[in-house]
């Protein structure tokens, strides 16, 4: 799918990665970009930025997506592109709170099934709509230092798998975007800074993983890898899992020791 004289909205656009897809997809020359992001001031200085719109949306919240979709409509027409960008991460185990858990699962999964319920109906009687998942590598390949993180991650690459395979034949596509480290305040802020230093080594920027994702959606290719290695280590996990989790334990103890010293 080509951007120009498209209908975008982005989630959790006003920061990082959605802030980056917003201005691309406005320089690629879309219709309208709607920024749709719980701050609200935020999302408003990004869509002054590139003449778009910006609908005050927490992901939580069913009847804000609802209205984020109804705004973009109203303001250009049918949406093209939905993208269900919004995360968050934080650090721990099983013994993380059930706050924590429960908040973890509302942003990273429950938004895309919210998202999917707006956008679809539409969609299918066009008989044509793009959604953009972004999950994480953490989903293909489980996150040293934060369990939250990597289930909730796996959960959203399984629906969209799933939406995929289902509505593919009707005319939807699916793309889900699995970067590694990318530079911005999710992994230089507090939330997951202690337990994922090491993804700083091979970071990328978000204007590159906005890149990757122009590319990607113009092959209409299912998974987006900013980060091209991280095919190879799925190739790798799915050949030999307990090699690979013998990879994994080694790599947990350096970053324990990086953190002790
Ligand atoms: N930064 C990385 O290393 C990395 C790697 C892989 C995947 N990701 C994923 O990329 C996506 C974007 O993350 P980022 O790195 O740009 O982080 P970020 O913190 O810079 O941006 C996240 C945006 O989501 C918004 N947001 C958070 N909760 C929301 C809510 N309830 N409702 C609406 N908006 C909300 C924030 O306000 C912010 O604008 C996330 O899904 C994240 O899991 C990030």
């Amino acid at each position: 799918m080509k951007l120009k004289d498209k209908v975008v909205v982005v989630t959790g656009g006003a920061n990082g990665i959605g802030r980056a897809l917003c201005r691309r997809f406005a320089a690629e020359g879309a219709r309208g970009v709607v920024v749709a992001d719980v701050e609200a001031e935020a999302a408003a200085a990004v869509a002054k930025e590139i003449g778009g719109n910006a609908v005050e949306t927490d992901v939580r919240r069913e009847e804000d997506l609802a209205r984020a979709v109804a705004r973009a409509t109203e303001a250009y027409g049918p949406i093209d592109l939905f993208c269900s960008n919004a995360g968050i991460g934080v650090a721990g185990g099983a013994e993380a709170s059930d706050d924590d858990w429960q908040r973890i699962w509302e942003i990273n999964v429950r938004a895309h099934i919210y998202a999917a319920r707006a956008v679809l109906p539409a969609m299918l009687e066009r008989g044509e709509g793009y959604l953009l998942q972004t999950a994480s590598a953490a989903g293909l390949l489980t996150q040293i230092g934060s369990a939250p993180y990597a289930v909730t991650k796996h959960a959203a690459v399984a629906l969209a798998e799933w939406l995929a395979m289902t509505h593919g034949d009707a005319g939807i596509k699916v793309s889900c975007l699995c970067p590694q480290g990318v530079r911005t305040r999710m992994l230089m802020g507090e939330d997951m800074s202690s337990t994922a230093n090491f993804l700083m080594e091979g970071s990328v920027s978000p204007e590159e993983v906005a890149e990757a994702v122009v590319k990607g959606l113009d092959e209409e290719r299912f998974l987006i890898l900013p980060h091209p290695e991280v095919a190879e280590y799925f190739r790798r996990k799915a050949d030999d899992y307990d090699r690979w989790l013998r990879g994994m334990r080694r790599l947990q103890s350096r970053v324990n020791a990086a953190r002790s010293t």
